[in-house]
C-alpha cells in the first residue's frame, strides 16, 4: 500500500515524567545542551502551537522544522518530542529504563483509580506485577490457544452478521465493533454481557448482570477521548483547580459507570464459577487471594486493571480493521491482489483459521502497513523521565515528557505496539484478531462504496481520542463470495 505525500498520522508515544523526589542526574560534566526548539511563551509555553484535537499532526509540522529531536514546553512542562527511528531507538531501547514510568496527571488519578491500574501505572513494584501476571498467565501462547475458540466462534457471529446485511448500505465501525468487544468481553469476563449484533439495544437476560452495549461503548469511547484529551491543569498546575474544561468532572461520573459494571462483572464470575478455560477474571479473583504475590491485589486494583484491558483491547482493534477496510476501498486494486492470495491459498470452501495467517503474506503487508499508517495508538499514555538523561548529545531534563513520531528507522520504523517495558502487552492477540478478521472479511465479502460514491470519496480524516479513530465512518455495501452454507456455520468445531 502506498503512502500518500501528505500523510500527517504519525505512531508515537508520550514519556512522561513524575517529579521525582529523588530527581537524579546522569550527566553532570560539561555545559547542558538542551534540545532544539520554538521560543516558550510565559504561562502557556508552546501550547499556542499544538491543535488539541490531532496534536500529532501539530508535533508532527513541528518536527518538520526543529529536527528529529525537539524540546517544547506545555505549559510549565518539558516535552521532548523525537521524530526519527534512531531517536526512538534511543528513547525506547537505549535509555528505557528511564523513560518506562506514566506520568502523574488527571487521568491517571481520575481514570486510572489514583494510578493503581495497569496503563497509568507508574513504573515499579504494582506496574512489574501487572506485567508479570499478563506475560505468565494471560497472554502466554498457550492462554491464546486456549481462547481460539472464542475468536472462532466470534469471527463466525462477525461474517453471519455481515451476511444478514448483505446488499445494503450497512456503517461497518459497528459492526466491527460489536465483533472486538464480544472476544475481549468473553476473555476477560467470561461472556458477552450484551445479546448479539442486530440488536444493539438489547441488554443480558441474567439476573445479575445488566449491559447496554451502546452505553458501553460510548463508556470506552469517552474514556479514550478523555484520556488522550489536553487537560490545561497537567500542564499548568496552578489552573488544575478550576477544571476549566470539565474533564475531571466527566472523568468522576465515568469512572462511576465502570464501577457499577465492573461491580456486576465481579460479583457475577465470583457466583457463576466459570470451569474451562478460566475466563481472566477468574484468575484474577483466585490471585487476589494469593499471598505469595509481590503487592496484594485489592478489589479496587483489580477493577483498575480490567478496566484498561477492555479499554486498550477494543477500540484499538476495531480502529485498525476500519482503517484498513477504507485503505483498501481507496485502493480497489489492492482488495483484488489480497483476494487473489485467499483463493490460492485457502480456496473458496472454507474460512480463513489463525492457522493460514503465516502463509498470508499479502494480507500481513496490509496490517503492517495498516498500523503503520494508522497507528491504532498515535497519542498514548505519556512515558515519563524518572532522572535527566543525555539522548544523542541533548540532555532532558528529568521532567522532560517524551513524544516520539514518524519513525522511519531500521527496525524502529514500525512499532505499533510501542516498544521496551512498556510495549503493548495485547499484541499477540491483537494481531491474530486483526489480521484474520481482515483476511475472512475479504475472504467472504465482496466490498463497494454505496450512493455512487468513487474510492476518491472516501474521507480518511482523523478524529480525536487516545485510539485515532476515523472521523467519519466507513460505509460499505456487501457481497458474499463464498458458498451459502458457510455464512450460517456459527459453532466453533475443533480445528485440525
Ligand atoms: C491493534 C491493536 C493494538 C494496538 C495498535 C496497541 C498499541 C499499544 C501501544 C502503542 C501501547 C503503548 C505502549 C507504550 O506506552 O510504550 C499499548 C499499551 C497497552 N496495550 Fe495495546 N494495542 C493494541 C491492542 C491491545 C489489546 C488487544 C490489549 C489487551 C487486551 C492491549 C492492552 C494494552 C495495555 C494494558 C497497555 C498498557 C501497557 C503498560 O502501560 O505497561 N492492547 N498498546
Amino acid at each position: 500500500m502506498e503512502v500518500s505525500s501528505n500523510w500527517g498520522v504519525l505512531s508515537f508515544s508520550f514519556l512522561a515524567i513524575p517529579v521525582a523526589a529523588f530527581l537524579f542526574k546522569i550527566l553532570t560534566r560539561g555545559p547542558h545542551k538542551y534540545p532544539p526548539g520554538p521560543k516558550p511563551w510565559p504561562i502557556i509555553g508552546n501550547l499556542n502551537l499544538i491543535d488539541s484535537n490531532l496534536p500529532h499532526q501539530s508535533l508532527h509540522k513541528l518536527s518538520q522544522k526543529h529536527g528529529p529531536i525537539m524540546q517544547l514546553k506545555y505549559g510549565s512542562v518539558p516535552v521532548v518530542i523525537a521524530a526519527s527511528a534512531e531517536m526512538a531507538k534511543q528513547f525506547l531501547k537505549t535509555h528505557d529504563h528511564v523513560f518506562a514510568t506514566r506520568p502523574q496527571n488527571t487521568a491517571g488519578k481520575y481514570s486510572g483509580r489514583n494510578h493503581s491500574g495497569f496503563l497509568w501505572a507508574p513504573h515499579g513494584p504494582q506496574w512489574r506485577q501487572w506485567r508479570k501476571i499478563c506475560l505468565s498467565e494471560l497472554f502466554t501462547l498457550k492462554r491464546l490457544e486456549c481462547y481460539e475458540y472464542i475468536r472462532v466462534e466470534e469471527m463466525r457471529a462477525f461474517m453471519s452478521s455481515l451476511f444478514a446485511s448483505s446488499g445494503k448500505p450497512i456503517v461497518v465501525e459497528s459492526k466491527l465493533y460489536c465483533f472486538s468487544i464480544s472476544i475481549i468481553l468473553r476473555v476477560m469476563l467470561g461472556k458477552k454481557y450484551f445479546s448479539d449484533y442486530s440488536k444493539h439495544n438489547t441488554t443480558t437476560s441474567t439476573a445479575a448482570t445488566t449491559i447496554q452495549l451502546e452505553e458501553f461503548r460510548g463508556m470506552l469511547v469517552d474514556f479514550l477521548k478523555l484520556n488522550g484529551a489536553f487537560t490545561i491543569g497537567d500542564w499548568i498546575p496552578w489552573l488544575k483547580f478550576l477544571d476549566l474544561q470539565g474533564y475531571v468532572k466527566q472523568m468522576k461520573a465515568l469512572q462511576k459507570k465502570f464501577d457499577k459494571f465492573l461491580i456486576l462483572c465481579l460479583r457475577n464470575t465470583r457466583q457463576i464459577w466459570n470451569p474451562k478455560p478460566r475466563d481472566m477474571v477468574g484468575l484474577l479473583l483466585e490471585l487476589m487471594n494469593d499471598s505469595s504475590l509481590d503487592i496484594k491485589l485489592t478489589y479496587e486494583s483489580v477493577k483498575g486493571f480490567i478496566q484498561d484491558l477492555l479499554v486498550a483491547g477494543t477500540e484499538t482493534n476495531s480502529s485498525a480493521l476500519e482503517w484498513a477496510m477504507s485503505e483498501l476501498m481507496k485502493h480497489p486494486h489492492f482488495i483484488e491482489k489480497a483476494t487473489e492470495e485467499l483463493d490460492k491459498v485457502i480456496g473458496r470452501d472454507r474460512w480463513v483459521e489463525e492457522k493460514d495467517i503465516p502463509q498470508l503474506h499479502y494480507i500481513e503487508a496490509i496490517v503492517k502497513e495498516t498500523l503503520r499508517k494508522h497507528p491504532a495508538a498515535a497519542l498514548i499514555p505519556p512515558h515519563a523521565a524518572l532522572e535527566d538523561c543525555n539522548v544523542g548529545g541533548e540532555v532532558l531534563e528529568g521532567r522532560s515528557r517524551m513524544v516520539e513520531i514518524d519513525l522511519k528507522g531500521k527496525s524502529f520504523e514500525l512499532i505499533p505496539f510501542g516498544s521496551g517495558r512498556r510495549i503493548c502487552p495485547g499484541y499477540g492477540l491483537a494481531l491474530k484478531v486483526v489480521t484474520c478478521g481482515l483476511a475472512n472479511m475479504l475472504h467472504g465479502f465482496n466490498w463497494s462504496l454505496p450512493y455512487n460514491m468513487k474510492p476518491h470519496d472516501i474521507n480518511m480524516e482523523e478524529d480525536k481520542g487516545l485510539t485515532t479513530p476515523r472521523k467519519v465512518p466507513l460505509v460499505a455495501v456487501l457481497e458474499p463470495r463464498l458458498p451459502i452454507h458457510l455464512y450460517h456455520q456459527n459453532h466453533y468445531q475443533k480445528l485440525d
